[in-house]
């Protein structure tokens, strides 16, 4: 077993006291709208945790779309099954190096409070590439700047001192090799949030500027 999943099983049970995020319905609206979803939507919330983020995006993907969660902690992913049992959320206990094993064909991607605690950071982003149809979205997101997150990890114990948000240059040089381009970019006191698109051809698919969104805030 990893250090890292090992870390985040043994939290599990606590997660939800001790990982309190001080932000309003509006703030967690607000990162899911730049996922661009709508009703129908397939979304992954990758390294979903407990689910913070999944009544937000099940309102997105409405009652014909579907939420992926995936954690590489099953024991995060149980606790996330009895607070949310609707149908349209699935969870999948695999890490962010095999995401292609879930399938294609995705909307979007998103990782929350996640990026920095993922083991082969070159090997994950190739996967979201993968599993994203042609002009999906992937978002990378903290309620913190980079500094923040970084300063945070190292205090605390091992593995997760080890755990660094890459610059902002290394970041575009792993999303290029990836076969994104990166649309937008903020690193701000208490906003880390990096928006990328792939380039891959293909037909793309609906949702894009063209249908309305089910949930839009901002
Ligand atoms: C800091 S927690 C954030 C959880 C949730 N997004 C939240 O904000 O409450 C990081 C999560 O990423 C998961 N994780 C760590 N490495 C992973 C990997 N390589 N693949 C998938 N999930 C991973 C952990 O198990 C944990 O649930």
């Amino acid at each position: 077993m990893s250090k890292t999943k090992e870390f985040f099983d043994n939290f599990a049970a606590k997660w939800d006291e001790v990982n309190r995020y001080d932000r309003s319905d509006a703030d967690f609206r607000r990162l899911v709208a730049k996922l661009g979803l709508h009703e129908g939507s397939k979304v992954v919330d990758l390294g979903s945790g407990t689910g913070v983020l999944i009544p937000y995006l099940v309102e997105a993907v409405g009652n014909s779309g579907m939420v992926w969660a995936v954690d590489v902690s099953e024991k995060m992913l149980s606790h996330l099954s009895r607070k949310f049992p609707k149908k349209n959320i699935k969870t999948v206990p695999v890490a962010a190096e095999g995401l292609s094993s879930i399938g294609t064909g995705f909307d979007a991607v998103i990782c929350f409070s996640t990026f920095p605690h993922i083991d082969d950071k070159p090997l994950a982003i190739k996967e979201i590439s993968k599993v994203l149809k042609a002009g999906g979205r992937f978002l990378i997101a903290h309620f913190s700047s980079r500094k923040e997150i970084n300063d945070f990890h190292a205090d605390l114990p091992e593995p997760i001192c080890h755990h660094v948000l890459p610059d902002k240059d290394k970041m575009e040089e792993l999303l290029l090799n990836a076969g994104f381009k990166i649309t937008s970019f903020t690193d701000e006191p208490l906003k880390y949030e990096l928006l990328a698109v792939t380039t891959k051809s293909g037909t793309r698919d609906s949702g894009f500027g063209t249908r309305k969104p089910v949930n839009r805030d901002s």
